[in-house]
């Protein structure tokens, strides 16, 4: 199992203590009962992304989320290397249950170093997904939550997501809105 608790950082895609150092009071949602990054619930274990997740059910995760294809041991492993070495760039979170040595959630915060701003930085949150089995315990909530309250203690200028309508509401309690005249334009060169 990669865990914390066994001092094994060195799997852990960004510096633990960065997690459970986040300051809460700066949240803007309300949970009940009681969660947090140290106790999101009985028998879970909040933490970041570790290189073994891969064998703790990640990708079928995220395959809850979108497709996800085929992904070999050594890609993932590619992938996480590639991300580890681009430091305070890449914090993807996740939630395991502590019984099953599963992922059942999971999020990703990408920061983009910018010269805007005085080269400031934004924040961009990405493939939130709670498994369905685990829904409607304020996981999805906490998940959300950490990443807006990282963004702002990393120094991030603006933080941004992109969501189907139907999660606007669930968005808009972390002080998300949508900004007047703004659009969200994409090309898909592929479809995979
Ligand atoms: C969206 C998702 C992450 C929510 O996870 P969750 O752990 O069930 O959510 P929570 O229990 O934290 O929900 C917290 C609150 O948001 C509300 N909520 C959850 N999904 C919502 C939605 N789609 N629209 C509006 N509100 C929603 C819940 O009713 C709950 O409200 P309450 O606090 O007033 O009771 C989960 O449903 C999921 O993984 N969906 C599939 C993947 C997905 O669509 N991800 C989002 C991509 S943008």
């Amino acid at each position: 199992m990669c865990s914390v608790q066994n001092g094994i950082k060195e799997e852990s895609l960004f510096d633990p203590k960065i997690l459970y150092n986040l300051d809460f009071s700066k949240s803007t949602t309300q949970y009940n009962p009681a969660v947090s990054v140290k106790d999101p619930g009985e028998g879970l274990y909040m933490r970041p992304l570790c290189r073994s997740d891969y064998d703790e059910g990640y990708m079928s995760l995220l395959s809850q989320l979108t497709k996800v294809g085929d992904v070999s041991r050594e890609e993932f492993e590619a992938r996480f290397s590639a991300m580890e070495s681009c430091p305070d760039s890449y914090y993807i979170v996740v939630i395991e249950d502590i019984m099953t040595k599963k992922v059942i959630g999971s999020g990703t915060l990408v920061i983009e170093q910018k010269f805007i701003r005085k080269c400031s930085s934004r924040g961009r949150i990405e493939d939130i997904v709670v498994s369905d089995q685990y829904r409607g315990k304020q996981l999805g909530k906490l998940l959300v939550d950490t990443l807006m309250i990282l963004s702002q203690q990393i120094g991030c200028y603006k933080v941004s997501l992109e969501c189907k309508d139907n999660m606007v509401n669930f968005y808009s309690q972390f002080g998300l809105a949508k900004e007047e005249g703004q659009n969200y334009m994409c090309r898909r060169f592929k479809e995979m």
